[in-house]
């Protein structure tokens, strides 16, 4: 059995903050650093103790340790010594305070897929949300209670069923706090804003394991700074969202793949259609991807695009008819109801993209108008990459998010910590590394030269990275905004809320 990693130095620190809280049960009161040898086991035994008969403790011999630990990403792995998965909502302060008084660190994973290779420098005790996943709307049908483990796919249909809709990210699998706490996109921003745009409260435990209520009121400095910064500040048990009624039964969509011969005839369109800013608000996104389709060509990508709309085709086809008249290898429609659009663009929750196994390299951008120029290059550089590691060309995609974003423009930008409402669209550059796969460089080579390029194509402006895109070696102000007060408020209110900086494991702010 492993020990745990110590934190001796602020240990004592953390001690005399304690010290002022509820009194310790006797068992607390020792000298820390007389238990440096605490086991895994010993650990278990003890939180055990402490927390509800309803929470679970998985260590490494038990057999369910790999399910516990698994994630989706295993690029960058954070040390996993002791999971536990509170049952309670108030067994999150408990486990905190233990971890505080013992010294061991503590990660927050709901559903396991931060791509930030920041994770990785973790070791201790993960606080598994799965649990928490009670979904309660309220009298007056304008929000629900949702619990911290809440995430994309049960949430939709759930909602779906009673007649509502509610901001989530874009892929079933995918928590609503991992992205909601950076911001979150997703396919009713343009109707409702982002994720966080549709908190209304957050019932939080802080670091030093006192739980708060944190709305505009309670707390207004932290509800400002976890609308877009949240992974630096606490452990949301839950939080109550805004929902919306569900307007229509189906959404359509039309599937696209071109050649690449397309492509400037494909971004003069995109560019026109979405005007800088101005989409329709109801052509809720369009993902596009620059990637090999060997029943197309194995030595060029195709573009291949999908786009959704929040009504009938009739209406949706009118707006695409300019993409209809370019020209596709293949091409697919229909009309479904909108839980079922997550599969339809490859992000359902049994889509191969949901599901765990991933090894991913990761580069991102964003932009407001696309530059044809740098898209031609970006494609160039794909295929000339490509040819160079056929092996790895299958697992490489250059993919643009598209969403419409009237909602997200509405809400003034300094009333919240997400500091990139200017932004249009998100690009991403990923290698899925095979398992056993020793080129690593190689796919860091082809994101480097993606995110290069796109970034060389807006000279004027400087690069910016949606935080829950980040691989984790981004500046901070690319991620938390350039105006100087963003940084200068976020690191103030670290020093009030998370003295120690204990939640310093997702793109931390210090
Ligand atoms: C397949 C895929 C699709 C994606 N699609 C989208 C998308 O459509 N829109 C979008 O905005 N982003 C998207 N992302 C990025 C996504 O926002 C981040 O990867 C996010 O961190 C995932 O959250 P999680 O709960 O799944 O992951 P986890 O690894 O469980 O959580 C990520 C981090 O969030 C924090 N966290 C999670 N739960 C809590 C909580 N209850 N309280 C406090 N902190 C918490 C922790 O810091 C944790 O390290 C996608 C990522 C992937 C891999
Ligand atoms: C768990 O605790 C609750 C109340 O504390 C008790 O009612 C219940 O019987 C316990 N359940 C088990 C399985 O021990
Ligand atoms: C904000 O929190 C306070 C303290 O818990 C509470 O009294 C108030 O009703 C909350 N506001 C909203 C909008 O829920
Ligand atoms: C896009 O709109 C923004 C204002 O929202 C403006 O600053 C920028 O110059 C515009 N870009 C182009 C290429 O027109
Ligand atoms: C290639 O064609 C096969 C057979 O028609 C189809 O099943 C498969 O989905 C296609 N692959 C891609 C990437 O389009
Ligand atoms: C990867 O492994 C293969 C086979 O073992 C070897 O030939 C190759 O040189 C290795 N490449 C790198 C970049 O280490
Ligand atoms: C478009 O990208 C090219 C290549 O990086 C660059 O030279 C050019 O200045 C960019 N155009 C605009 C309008 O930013």
């Amino acid at each position: 059995m492993g020990t745990f990693l110590r934190r001796i130095a602020g240990a004592l620190v953390l001690f005399q903050a304690l010290g002022s809280a509820e009194p310790l049960p006797a068992y607390f009161r020792r000298d820390p650093i007389t238990r440096r040898d605490l086991s895994v086991s010993k650990v278990s035994v003890e939180l055990a103790a402490l927390v509800s008969n309803t929470t679970t403790i998985v260590g490494p011999s038990d057999h369910r340790w790999d399910d516990a630990i698994e994630r989706y990403s295993s690029f960058a792995v954070p040390h996993i010594e002791l999971v536990v998965q509170p049952g309670l909502e108030s067994d999150v302060s408990t486990i905190v305070k233990y971890c505080n008084q013992n010294s061991i660190e503590f990660i927050t994973v709901n559903r396991g897929h931060a791509l930030t290779t920041t994770v990785g420098n973790f070791k201790g005790i993960k606080i598994d949300m799965a649990s928490l996943r009670d979904l309660t709307i309220q009298p007056d049908y304008k929000s629900a209670w949702l619990q911290g483990g809440s995430y994309g796919g049960p949430v939709i249909q759930k909602l779906w069923d009673q007649g509502y809709v509610a901001t989530t990210g874009s892929c079933s699998c995918v928590g609503l706090l991992g992205p909601g706490l950076g911001g979150g996109h997703g396919r009713l921003e343009g109707q409702y804003g982002l994720v966080s745009d549709n908190f209304l409260n957050l019932n939080v435990v802080l670091a030093d394991g006192s739980a708060i209520r944190v709305n505009e009121t309670s707390h207004p400095d932290l509800w400002w700074a976890m609308q877009g910064a949240g992974h630096n500040f606490g452990i949301v048990t839950s939080f109550e969202l805004k929902i919306h009624p569900r307007k229509v039964d189906t959404w359509h969509y039309h599937n696209y793949v071109w050649t690449g011969d397309k492509l400037e005839a494909l971004f003069e369109q995109l560019n026109r259609f979405h005007g800088n800013g101005t989409t329709p608000v109801l052509m809720a996104v369009n993902f596009g991807d620059f990637v090999m389709n060997a029943n197309v060509s194995t030595t060029e990508a195709v573009l291949s695009w999908s786009f959704v709309y929040a009504g009938p085709a009739a209406d949706a086809e009118h707006l695409l008819e300019p993409f209809n008249k370019i020209g596709a290898v293949s091409e697919e429609a229909g009309d479904v109801p909108y839980p079922e659009i997550a599969s339809i663009q490859g992000s359902g929750i049994d889509s191969p993209a949901c599901i765990p196994g991933h090894r991913i390299v990761l580069g991102t951008a964003s932009n407001q108008v696309y530059n044809i120029t740098a898209e031609r290059q970006v494609y160039n550089a794909f295929n000339t990459w490509a040819a160079q590691y056929p092996e790895l060309a299958p697992w490489a995609r250059a993919t643009h998010d598209s969403y419409s974003n009237e909602a997200v423009k509405k809400v003034d930008p300094a009333s919240t910590a997400f500091p990139q409402r200017d932004e249009n669209f998100l690009l991403e550059i990923a290698v899925d590394l095979p398992k056993d796969s020793n080129q690593t460089d190689a796919a860091l080579k082809l994101v480097d030269e993606i995110r290069g390029l796109w970034n060389a194509g807006q000279p004027d402006r400087k690069p910016v990275t949606y935080v829950n895109y980040a691989f984790g070696d981004e500046s901070l102000d690319s991620m938390y905004g350039y105006e100087p007060w963003r940084l200068e408020r976020l690191r103030e209110l670290k020093k009030k809320y998370d003295p120690s900086n204990q939640f310093r494991f997702y793109n931390p702010i210090a």
